[in-house]
Order: C-alpha cells, then structure tokens, then sequence
C-alpha cells in the first residue's frame, strides 16, 4: 500500500531554487526545504541569499547558498558543479529567475533588450536544465521546475517579449517532458498570476491598477509568494511524478475571468 502520510515528503532530496533571494522563489525554497529538502538558495545577491538561508535553518531545514548571475554561462556551470561536490545530487531544479529590462511597445524594443531577455527566460533556462540533466538520469529522475508566467496565455503589447520568452518557457517543458521522460525526469511550467513581489511593484504599487487586477481575479486579491509555494511542492515530490510537460495557472482566477 502506499504511503499517502509521505506523498510530499522531500527528505534525501537536494533542489536548486534560481532566484530565492526573495519573492516566489523564496517561497518556493523555504516550502521545499520545510518538506524536508535540501535547499540551494541562489541569486546575483549572496548576502540576501544568506538571509533566506539562515530563515531556512533556523526553521530547522537544511540550505546553502551559491551566488549566480543566470546571465552567466559559467556561474551556471558552477552552480551545478558546487552543488553536486556539496550534497552528490539534484532531484529538483526550479529555474525561477527572470529578466523583464523593456516596459514598451513590442516592435519597439532595443535589440540589447530583446537578446538580454531572451537569453535570460529562455536560452539559459535551456542550459541549465542541459547542465543538470546528467545528474538527474544517472539517479534515476527528477524535476525541472520552471516559472513562467500568465503572460504566456495572452497577447501584450507592453510587455511583448517577456511573455514571448514566457510562451517558450511552457513550449521548452514540453520539449524536456518527451525527451527526458524515459530518464525518470518531469518537466513542468507555472504560471503566476499578479503576485506582490518586487518584480511586478510597477503593477501592484499603481492603485487604479491594483484595484483592476482585483476585480478580475475570481478570489478578489492578487498573489502573495507563498500562493505559488504548494505547486513547486507537489512537482518535487513523489505525489506529483505522474505530472509532465504541463502549465500549471495559479492566478486566484484571473485567467478564467468572465465579463
Ligand atoms: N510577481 C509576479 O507578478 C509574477 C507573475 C508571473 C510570473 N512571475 C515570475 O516569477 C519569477 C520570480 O519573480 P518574483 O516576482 O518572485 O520577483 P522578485 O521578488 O523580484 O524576485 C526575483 C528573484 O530573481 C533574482 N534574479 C533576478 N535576476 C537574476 C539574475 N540575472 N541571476 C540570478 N538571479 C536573478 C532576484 O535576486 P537578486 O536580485 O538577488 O539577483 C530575486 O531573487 C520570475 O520568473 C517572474 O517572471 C512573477
């Protein structure tokens, strides 16, 4: 009989969360690592990271901290590197950071812009998953956890690019998922809605359109970090390994909205 008591139990297990200095990938490692996970707190800041880190462990998980600009092929290297010489595996990989440098029309994006976002929300989300991959299927599996966004789901004129690297991020799990299934290896996208962090301040800080996002969102409030925290849980864990290439919409109901 199973074991339903451990369906997300994450003892043993080692996961990467990329930007948890703060916001929704701080809340995705503080939940991890309280299920049991050991924790890599991870961002460009390495003294906000090891605030979250000591949160963590004084919580009684288990975390550490390696610094990394994703922007940098080689700190992604050695993000993974680190982490397998510290703890020998990554069962979990939350590829979470995301750049937005352009607020404007679509077409009108300098060409720095356009390759920065790109290469931040897609390209090397693509090779950090590549880097971590032969880990994963020399255990025997694991998940690629990446954070896209309800961005991907619609047409934007002023944030055009970041959802189009958003669409990619749920095309890209898909790829992963059909490629890496038979490795014992889950690949899959969510979707946050408006959610109170730093990222997104230009939209909640603004009352006219706080007060919009509220009325359009079918629980009447936007996001905090911790609303996304579950599903980064149940994609790590035993209970969501039957779970692969899919998009999960967590927005309090924004998307569905009616007139
Ligand atoms: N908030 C929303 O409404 C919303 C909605 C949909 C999707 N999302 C997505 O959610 C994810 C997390 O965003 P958030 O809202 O939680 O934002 P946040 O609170 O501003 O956190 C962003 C995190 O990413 C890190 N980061 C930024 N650039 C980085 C880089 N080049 N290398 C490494 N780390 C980097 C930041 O840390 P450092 O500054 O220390 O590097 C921070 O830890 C993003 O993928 C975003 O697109 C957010």
């Amino acid at each position: 009989m199973s074991d339903y008591g451990k369906l997300f139990d994450l003892t043993g297990q080692v996961a990467i969360v990329t930007g948890s200095s703060r916001g929704i990938g701080r809340a995705m490692a503080e939940a991890l690592a309280a299920q049991g996970a050991r924790v890599v707190v991870t961002s460009r800041r390495q003294e906000a990271c090891e605030d979250v880190a000591a949160a963590i462990k004084s919580a009684g998980g288990e975390a550490m901290v390696i610094p990394c600009n994703v922007s940098h092929e080689d700190q992604l290297a050695n993000l993974v590197e680190q982490t397998l010489a510290a703890w020998g595996r990554i069962d979990t990989l939350v590829c979470n950071a995301a750049a937005n440098p352009h607020y404007g029309p679509f077409l009108e994006i300098p060409d720095d812009m356009y390759d920065k976002t790109m290469l931040v929300n897609v390209r090397n989300v693509m090779k950090l998953c590549r880097m971590t991959l032969p880990a994963m299927k020399e255990q025997g599996g694991g998940s690629i956890i990446i954070t896209s966004s309800t961005g991907a789901l619609a047409g934007s004129d002023y944030l055009g690019t970041y959802c189009l690297t958003k669409a990619a991020d749920v095309q890209m799990v898909k790829n992963l998922a059909v490629a890496h299934g038979r490795d014992g290896v889950t690949a899959n996208a969510i979707l946050p809605g408006l959610v109170k962090t730093h990222f997104a301040k230009a939209l909640w800080e603004d009352p006219d359109a706080l007060a919009a996002a509220e009325r359009d969102t079918a629980l009447g409030r936007i996001g905090e970090p911790v609303d996304l925290a579950g599903i980064a849980v149940y994609l790590a864990s035993r209970a969501g390994r039957w779970t692969t290439g899919q998009s999960f919409v967590i927005d309090g109901g924004w998307a569905i909205r009616g007139e």
